[in-house]
């Protein structure tokens, strides 16, 4: 089945909301609290593929409590966000990559493969019910959440023989409560999130699950996110419990960690690196020792460190804190090269600044 042979049915809600209680949850959309009216399922068993799209009214899942989700873990998920431009007109960025990474995903979690034009056309699918949805504020969007389950209903320990695909939409303003201004974040040592020959470069909840105490950890010590190291050595950072992550040289250079095989190649980091390229900066993508940060930070070598992903788009990191440590300043100003390429990624995806490598896809009409 691919999108081209794929006819959705389509439920529309009975309970959708007013325009007026809409427009309320726009107006201060938070992150990842409120959903949209509607979602996407489509169904896949060994026998036949995928099969039975539908468009129906958002609501609760019913699924056997042997569904091998509840028990293996079997589940992997994309995030992506639509924009609405000054027309109105809705657009999404680099679709085709995060259809890919969740073919990957599925691929590494032995869960069946959307075909990526099918994962496309499950978001247009969404916003020809839900276009409302999609905020017109500043910096604002309605964020995806696509997601597959096995939830076959057997306790034996095998790639799933029926999986089903979701899509829910929520709307999105800043990631972080701050907005855009420095956060803190925290060094685990104790613990990683993937390990080698694991799942860190596929994005599957128990990557997510496994980050949840050092994040706990985290906020306990103030931080509001969590910075792993490379699970072999203990070495080398790697990335945040959900972003990636970069430094800037004093002398202009950027730098991130080169993907290890249990880092999540970032749609976010890839844009970023093209952009740097673009302008002519030096980029590296290599290993960094945890040291080397510190040593940078201390020394002014290292100017500017950020976070970036399609959740927290690029946030800047004040200070890097960890047992018996602390670099950075946690009221520091957000650098120039961050909030450059911050404004300069968010100014393409609303449409500001012409798309010079075609990311855009509109997604209405
Ligand atoms: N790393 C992790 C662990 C993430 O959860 C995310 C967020 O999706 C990223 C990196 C950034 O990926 P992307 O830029 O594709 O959103
Ligand atoms: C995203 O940025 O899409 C993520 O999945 C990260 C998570 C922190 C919300």
């Amino acid at each position: 089945m691919s999108s081209s042979s794929t006819v959705f049915s389509v439920q529309r809600s009975g309970h959708a909301r007013s325009a007026a209680e809409r427009d309320q949850i726009l107006s201060a959309p938070g992150f990842g609290t409120r959903f949209t009216d509607h979602m996407v399922a489509i169904t896949w068993d060994r026998d036949h593929g995928w099969h039975d799209a539908q468009v129906r009214p958002y609501g609760p899942l019913s699924l056997d409590p042997a569904a091998s989700v509840l028990h293996y873990g079997q589940e992997i998920f994309e995030g992506i966000k639509a924009y609405r431009h000054a027309d109105g007109s809705i657009w999404t960025f680099r679709p085709q990559a995060n259809g890919a990474r969740l073919q990957r995903s599925a691929k590494r979690l032995a869960l069946p493969e959307l075909p990526v034009d099918l994962f496309v056309e499950s978001l247009r699918q969404l916003i020809s019910v839900d276009a409302h949805w999609v905020p017109s504020a500043p910096e604002t969007s309605l964020y995806f959440r696509p997601f597959m389950i096995a939830d076959e209903a057997f306790l034996g320990v095998r790639a799933a023989q029926k999986a089903t695909y979701y899509v829910i939409a929520s709307p999105a303003g800043p990631y972080f409560a701050k907005g855009v201004a420095p956060v803190s974040i925290w060094l685990s040592t104790d613990y990683a999130r993937a390990g080698k020959g694991g799942t860190g470069a596929a994005k599957c909840g128990g990557n997510y699950a496994a980050s949840l105490l050092p994040q706990t950890i985290a906020q306990s010590k103030g931080c509001s996110q969590v910075l792993f190291l490379d699970p072999v050595e203990g070495k080398y950072i790697e990335e945040l419990g959900g972003m990636n992550v970069f430094l800037v040289y004093q002398d202009g250079t950027l730098v991130t960690p080169a993907l290890s095989g249990s880092i999540l190649e970032g749609i976010t980091r890839s844009s970023i690196l093209q952009l740097a390229r673009d302008r002519g900066m030096t980029v590296q993508e290599r290993k960094m020792s945890i040291d080397e940060w510190k040593q940078g930070v201390a020394s002014g070598e290292i100017a500017e460190v950020f976070a970036c992903g399609t959740a927290a788009v690029v946030t800047p990191i004040g200070e890097l804190k960890g047992e018996g440590f602390a670099v950075g300043n946690p009221d520091a100003e957000a650098g120039q090269v961050t909030m450059a390429l911050r404004k300069e990624l968010t100014d393409i995806q609303y449409g500001r600044l012409p798309d010079p490598h075609g990311w855009l896809v509109r997604l209405d009409g």
